[in-house]
C-alpha cells in the first residue's frame, strides 16, 4: 500500500513534536562549518511514492531511516563501553572512571567461570578467574560491582547468557538494597543462547531448557521489570566467528524469530514481550556495507514483526540495537592503527542508526584495555558525536545511489537465507543441524585465504609492516586475584544462613521439575540468600543436563 508522501510527512512532523517533549533537540538550530543550515531531514524533492514505502520517515514503519523521529538531534546514542576484569571492586573503579569520563551507560563483562556457571573455587575455573571479565560468585560481589552507582539513573547491559537469570536476579536484588524498585530498573541482559551454540560457546544447558529460562525472563520482566530489555539478540559474535555481513543479519534475525516463536509457544502475546527484544550487531570493515546492513536489519525486522507475527504495537516493530566495533579486525601489529579502524567502524554504526555503541580499544588484540586506551576509545565516540556534525541530521546517507542499492541487494540476500532456514524448520533446527556453523566456517575460510594470499590487505599485518614493534603497556590481571576471590567466596558462605540457602535451592530444584513453573522467583530467592552462581547452576545442571556442542 503506497502511503501519500504528504500524509507521511505530516505524521512524522507530529511525531517530532511528541518526541522533542521528552528529548528536546540538542540545539535550536544546526549549522555546518560554513554556516549552512543543517535540516533535520533530507528527502527526495519529488517525494516519490517508493521513497515513503521503502524508506519512510525516521520513527515510522519500516524504520529504514531510524527508529526515532529526530534520532541524534535529540539524544546521542548511548556510549556504553564493555568493561570488566579482576574483582568486583576493581571493575567498579573502572565503571566509575568511565562514567566520570562521560560514558552514558554501563556494560558488564563477566569472566568465563561466571559465564559458564562455575564458582571461582570450582576446579573448572582454575586460571580463568577474573581474566576476561569480572568474577561474580554471589550477591556480595554484585553489591561491590555496583557500589555508588545509582541504578535508577544508569542503564546496565550484562553480557551473560546461560546463567542470565541468576545475574538478572542479582541486579534486581542490588536495586532493592539501593531502594530502587524493579519497575525502575533499566538495562539489558544478553540472554541469547542460540548464538552461543553457533559461535560464542558459553552455553550450559540443552536448547529446550535454555529456551525455557529465556522465556521465563521475558514473562517475569514484562510483569515486574518492564523497562528492562530481556534479550540482546546478537549478530556480533556470529560476525566475529567469520560470517559475512549478510549472514550476520540473516542468522541474527532467524534467531530472533526463534525466540519470538518460543515466547508465543509459552503462552505470551507478541506485544507483551516484543517491545523489549533488543539486538546487538558488529561494526566491521567495508564502511558502506555496514551502514546498509543496519538499515536492512531494521526494515526486515519491522516487516517480520508486523506481517509474520501480526504485532500491532509499533514498539514491537522497532529494531533497537547496540553495536560493538569489530574485535576481530584489530591487529596486534602497530596497535595505534586500531584507533583509525575503530573510528571508521564507529562512524558506520552511527550512520546506520545505532542506539548504543561500544568502541574497541587499540590494545584489545593483545590484552584487556588499559585505562588510557579505554579512554581513547570513548573519546572516539565523543568526537564523532560532538565534532563531526554527522549526528546533526537524521540518516544523512539516505538517497545515496550506492547505499540504497546496497540496502536493497543485501535485503534480497538476507531473505534467501531466511527462506533456507525456514525450510530447515527454523533457527533451532538449523543450529542443531550445523547449517549456520558450516556457512560461517566457509566464509571465515574464504576471508583467511584472501588475507594470506594478500587479496585482502590488512595494514601492518600483510602489507606496510614495520621492522620493530614497540610493545605498549598492557593491562595485567593480578594472579593473586584467584585466591583472594576464593577466600571472599568462602567468607560469604561462612556468614550466610545455610538453612535459608538449602531451602531456596531445594525449592528451585522442585520448581525446575515442573515445566510450567517460572523459575525466576525461585532464583531470586536463592540469590537473596547469597547462594552462589555455581550452586544455583548446579541445581539446574542436575535437572536439565548439559549441552554437548
Ligand atoms: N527521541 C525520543 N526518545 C528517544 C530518543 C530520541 N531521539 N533516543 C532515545 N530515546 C528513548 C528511547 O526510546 C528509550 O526510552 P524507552 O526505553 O522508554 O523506549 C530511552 O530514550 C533510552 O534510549 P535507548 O533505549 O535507545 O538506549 P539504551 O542504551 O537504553 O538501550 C538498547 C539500547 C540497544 C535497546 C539496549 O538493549 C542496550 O543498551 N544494549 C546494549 C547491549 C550491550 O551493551 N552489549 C554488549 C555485549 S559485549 C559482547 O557480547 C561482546 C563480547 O562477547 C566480546
Amino acid at each position: 500500500m503506497n502511503k501519500d508522501p504528504k500524509q507521511a510527512q505530516q505524521e512524522w512532523e507530529k511525531a517530532v513534536e511528541k518526541a522533542t517533549h521528552r528529548f528536546p533537540e540538542r540545539k535550536d538550530s544546526f549549522q555546518t562549518s560554513s554556516d549552512i543550515e543543517v535540516e533535520r531531514l533530507y528527502t527526495p524533492e519529488n517525494k516519490d511514492e517508493k521513497y515513503v514505502e521503502k524508506l519512510g520517515f525516521p520513527g515510522q514503519y519500516p524504520y529504514t531511516r531510524g527508529i526515532q523521529p529526530t534520532m541524534y538531534r535529540s539524544r546521542f546514542w548511548t556510549m556504553r563501553q564493555y568493561a570488566g576484569f579482576g574483582s568486583a571492586k576493581e571493575t567498579n573503579e573502572r565503571f566509575r572512571y568511565l562514567l566520570d569520563q562521560g560514558q552514558t551507560g554501563l556494560s558488564v563483562a563477566f569472566d568465563l567461570p561466571t559465564q559458564i556457571g562455575y564458582d571461582s573455587d570450582d576446579p573448572m575455573s582454575e586460571g580463568e578467574v577474573g581474566k576476561v571479565g569480572v568474577a561474580i560468585d554471589t550477591l556480595k560481589d554484585m553489591e561491590d560491582l555496583l557500589d555508588k552507582i545509582p541504578l535508577d539513573q544508569v542503564s546496565t547491559s550484562m553480557t551473560i547468557n546461560a546463567p542470565a537469570s541468576v545475574l538478572l536476579c542479582m541486579y534486581i536484588a542490588v536495586g532493592e538494597k539501593q531502594g530502587v524498585s524493579k519497575e525502575a530498573l533499566t538495562g539489558t541482559i544478553q540472554n541469547d543462547i542460540l548464538k552461543e551454540y553457533i559461535a560464542r560457546g558459553t552455553y550450559i544447558f540443552p536448547p529446550k531448557p535454555s529456551m525455557r529460562l529465556i522465556t521465563n525472563i521475558f514473562e517475569y520482566c514484562q510483569q515486574y521489570v518492564p523497562k528492562f530489555n530481556t534479550i540482546s539478540i546478537s549478530g556480533y559474535h556470529i560476525r566475529e566467528a567469520g560470517s559475512t555481513a549478510v549472514q550476520e543479519v540473516a542468522f541474527t534475525l532467524a534467531n530472533g524469530m526463534a525466540y519470538v516463536d518460543a515466547a508465543l509457544n509459552s503462552g505470551l502475546e507478541v506485544d507483551q514481550f516484543a517491545p523489549r527484544l533488543a539486538f546487538f550487531f558488529n561494526a566491521h570493515n567495508n564502511f558502506f556495507e555496514e551502514v546498509a546492513k543496519f538499515r536492512v536489519a531494521r526494515r526486515l525486522w519491522a516487516k517480520i514483526m508486523k506481517e509474520r507475527y501480526g504485532a500491532e504495537n509499533p514498539k514491537s516493530w522497532k529494531l533497537r540495537f547496540h553495536t560493538q566495533t569489530g574485535g576481530s579486525t584489530l591487529t596486534a601489529q602497530q596497535p595505534d592503527n586500531n584507533i583509525v579502524r575503530v573510528t571508521l567502524q564507529a562512524l558506520s554504526a552511527v550512520l546506520g542508526g545505532t542506539q548504543s555503541l561500544h568502541t574497541n580499544s587499540r590494545d584489545e588484540a593483545l590484552a584487556l584495555p588499559t585505562e588510557e586506551s579505554a579512554r581513547i576509545a570513548l573519546r572516539t565516540q565523543q568526537i564523532i558525536a560532538h565534532e563531526s556534525g554527522v549526528a546533526d541530521t537524521v540518516d544523512p546517507l539516505a538517497g545515496s545511489y550506492y547505499v540504497e542499492s546496497l540496502t536493497d541487494q543485501m535485503e534480497e540476500e538476507v531473505e534467501k537465507y531466511l527462506d533456507k532456514i525456514e525450510e530447515l524448520g527454523g533457527a533451532v533446527q538449523a543450529v542443531e543441524e550445523g547449517y549456520m556453523q558450516r556457512e560461517i566456517h566457509q566464509a571465515a575460510y574464504e576471508t583467511q585465504k584472501n588475507i594470506e594470499n594478500e587479496e585482502e590487505i590488512v595494514v601492518g599485518l600483510n602489507e606496510f609492516q614495520v621492522d620493530e614493534e614497540v610493545n605498549p603497556d598492557l593491562l595485567k590481571v593480578d594472579d593473586e586475584l584467584e585466591s583472594s576471590q576464593i577466600q571472599s567466596l568462602q567468607n560469604v558462605k561462612e556468614e550466610r544462613n545455610q538453612v535459608h540457602v538449602n531451602q531456596a535451592l531445594n525449592d528451585l530444584e522442585e520448581a525446575a521439575q515442573n515445566t510450567n513453573e517460572n523459575l525466576i522467583p525461585y532464583i531470586l530467592n536463592a540469590v537473596k540468600a547469597y547462594a552462589s552462581v555455581g550452586e544455583i547452576c548446579n541445581v539446574l545442571r542436575q535437572e536439565f543436563g548439559e549441552y554437548v556442542g
